[in-house]
């Protein structure tokens, strides 16, 4: 063929699709320890990538073998953090509109689900971007009780696509601080936000006060340490995917990472459940319904690779991006850029059949306001019956 062959979208994605598949094929073939267990916390190459990766990222020395723990998606992250830290009685805070398995990870750890709707601004109209949602800070304050062990943030959320503003996230770290709570941060879609959103991590957030107060005392000793501070990096487990970083949804590789004295009772739940990563395929949830107003579109194209997990090739993958990070070649800056396109075209499709989409910030989904269809319905006579 002389014309171009392949179409635009993938342009400049295809070599780094290519290059962790790649990583993934050099990998099985990469000797007879590739096909046993690996260290049970995680491959060491993967925990001392991630570790070297988000210390950068958080500002904290993260610790490989203590502060990191590789799960089997960031799915099985979620269960062993629910598993290990919350008791009968207890309460954990989720914020609506939420990924369907917090609610039934916390009952089945024994805990009371109480939950905090993200709900648009009051007085702006029908709300056009997920940026116009927002947590009520009294609703949130009165859902704190001595019984709180835990609250549940996910940004970018699924499936509203809001990223967390930096003051929203220091109300809730004040919060989280205040009642002495863990903070549950799923943070599985952090490089895929838009229109120059960026992703804040709750995990880096320190105390302001007393972050003012040693600002000034900086000023006389030069000896400011922000990770030093007390905040929120010892209260935090904050949650990653492979799947959703590589578009590999099917490797099902994740990770825990926090303070390791959050972390060593993880790795407690995981010892004794998993043991650790191995061979594992999942079928990817893609829609979901929320409640009657909302639903749910997802415009990634599922890519799913082989269902064997081997933790090296993610290991390869973030150490290309180490090397890359903030350049046009880094699959961080690709990924969304291919994304930001998709958006837009899947809301010109909703809105041309009469529904309202509300624009994602970030992640993989876009809800969209239905109520327009009960209005067809109800008038009898709809577009959908007519053109029947
Ligand atoms: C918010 C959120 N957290 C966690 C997961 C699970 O990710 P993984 O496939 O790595 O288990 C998903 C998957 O859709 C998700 O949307």
């Amino acid at each position: 063929m002389s014309r171009k062959l392949h179409a635009r979208r993938i342009e400049g994605v295809d070599k780094n699709i290519c290059f962790i598949q790649e990583a993934f094929c050099k990998a099985v073939n990469g000797g007879v320890h590739m096909h046993q267990y690996t260290r049970a916390f995680g491959h060491p190459a993967l925990v001392k990538i991630l570790a070297k990766f988000y210390s950068g990222i958080v500002g904290q020395e993260i610790d490989p073998m203590e502060d990191v723990l590789v799960t089997v998606g960031a799915y099985q992250a979620l269960y062993c953090t629910f598993q290990a830290l919350i008791d009968e009685g207890d309460e954990v805070i989720i914020v609506e509109p939420f990924f369907d398995c917090y609610q039934p990870m916390v009952k089945m750890a024994g805990g009371t689900a109480v939950y905090v709707p993200l709900k648009p601004r009051e007085g702006s109209g029908p709300a056009k971007s997920s940026a116009e949602w927002v947590l009520s800070p009294e609703e949130l304050k009165s859902k704190f009780t001595p019984r709180t062990k835990a609250i549940v943030i996910n940004t970018p959320n699924n499936p509203l696509g809001k990223v967390y503003l930096r003051e929203e996230l220091q109300m809730i770290a004040d919060l989280c601080i205040k009642h002495d709570v863990v903070c549950i941060s799923d943070e599985v879609y952090e490089w895929l936000t838009y229109d120059g959103t960026k992703h804040v991590k709750i995990g880096k957030m320190i105390r302001w006060l007393y972050a003012c107060q040693q600002i000034v005392w900086l000023n006389v000793t030069q000896r400011f340490l922000a990770a030093s501070l007390p905040g929120m990096w010892e209260r935090t487990v904050t949650i990653g995917s492979a799947g959703k970083t590589f578009s590999a949804t099917g490797w099902k590789v994740g990770w825990a990472i926090g303070s390791h004295l959050i972390l060593k009772h993880l790795k407690t739940v995981h010892q004794n459940s998993v043991y650790h990563c191995a061979t594992a395929a999942q079928v990817e949830h893609k829609i979901c319904v929320m409640g009657v107003k909302h639903m749910s579109f997802h415009f990634l194209t599922g890519v799913t690779l082989s269902p064997v997990v081997l933790k090296e090739a993610v290991a390869v993958g973030f150490q290309r991006e180490y090397d890359v990070f903030g350049t046009e070649e880094s699959y961080f800056q690709q990924l969304p850029a291919l994304l930001h396109e998709k958006r837009l075209r899947l809301a010109d499709c909703l809105r041309s059949i009469g529904l309202n989409p509300i624009i994602p910030q970030g992640g993989y989904f876009m809800i969209a306001d239905i109520s327009n269809l009960s209005k067809f319905q109800k008038s009898g006579s709809t577009k959908y019956s007519k053109r029947k």
